[in-house]
């Protein structure tokens, strides 16, 4: 298989990624066949993926202007991706410019191609970093230049932490993260779940066994469950709630019945 210009050598070509198959869905092409036929398996079960990611981008965008108009100016997004259409320091520094974005994600291809979109944004930078070793972010010089965790950050977990089992401690780096943050700080996050899916059960299931199949299992979790990562927060309204359903622009009921699933919320540090 020829490797591309834009694919770290560090990285294996023959095994799909996460962050790949997200690409392949939103229209990307920084994706390679692998991948697209990881997306296209999962897709023969739940046809609807791409509308999911659709509407979580779209969430991700509203609650990023949300958080400008609260007078927020720094943003840290964990597990941003590989950068694509509407990316969240194009849409914080239109609505605030000088608005300073840290992006962080473990993914070679992501952290490279966000080097390459980000060169020549002084206000930008990019992490190569696990969010299960919240130190390692807090503490990296390329977040201390650009954020100072004395003031509000919004911090963003959006369609990432699905992607972390609780033998991983994700509740624990959710708060370790918490607890750095200056009060009127906003966790803006969005996780998946088997609740709200327009399908029967084994469907969904058979989606979320191809992210086992390449040892990226996906963790559907509960309502209840996803709230528990707000502790210590104060939830904005209208709460956690179906994507479409959280400050929406248009009429949500005129969304495709798969952007409801799964839940997204916002909440505020005291
Ligand atoms: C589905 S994508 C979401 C991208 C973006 N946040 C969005 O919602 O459009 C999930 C991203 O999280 C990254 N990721 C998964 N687990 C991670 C971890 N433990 N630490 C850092 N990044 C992680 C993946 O590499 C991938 O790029």
């Amino acid at each position: 298989m020829e490797r591309p210009a834009w694919a770290p050598r560090s990285i294996d070509i023959s095994v799909p990624s996460v962050s790949r198959i997200y690409d392949y869905y939103l229209g990307g092409s920084h994706n390679f066949e692998v991948d697209r036929e990881a997306a296209r398996k999962a897709m023969r079960f739940m046809p609807g993926l791409p509308k999911i990611m659709q509407a979580n981008r779209a969430f991700m965008r509203r609650a990023v202007r949300f958080a400008a108009g609260e007078g927020i100016t720094q943003f840290l997004d964990i597990g941003s991706g590989i950068p694509t259409f509407g990316n969240v320091h194009e849409v914080a520094q239109a609505a605030v410019p000088g608005a300073r974005v840290v992006y962080v994600d473990h993914d070679p291809v992501a952290v490279a191609h966000s080097e390459a979109v980000l060169a020549g944004n002084d206000d930008t930078d990019v992490i190569a970093a696990d969010l299960c070793k919240p130190q390692e972010i807090l503490t990296s010089p390329r977040l201390d230049r650009l954020i100072d965790l004395n003031r509000p950050v919004a911090l963003l977990l959006v369609a990432i932490l699905h992607f972390v089992e609780d033998a991983d401690d994700p509740y624990g780096a959710v708060a370790e993260l918490r607890e750095a943050l200056a009060p009127g700080s906003l966790l803006i996050l969005t996780h998946a779940s088997y609740e709200g899916i327009p399908l029967p059960a084994e469907r969904a299931e058979g989606a979320v066994d191809v992210y086992k199949d390449i040892r990226n299992p996906l963790i559907m979790r509960s309502r209840e469950e996803i709230a528990r990562f707000f502790e210590g927060y104060d939830m904005v309204e209208p709460g956690l709630v179906p994507m479409p359903h959280w400050r929406p622009d248009s009429a949500p009921e005129d969304e495709d019945p798969y952007a409801f699933s799964g839940f997204a919320g916002v909440g505020r540090t005291a």
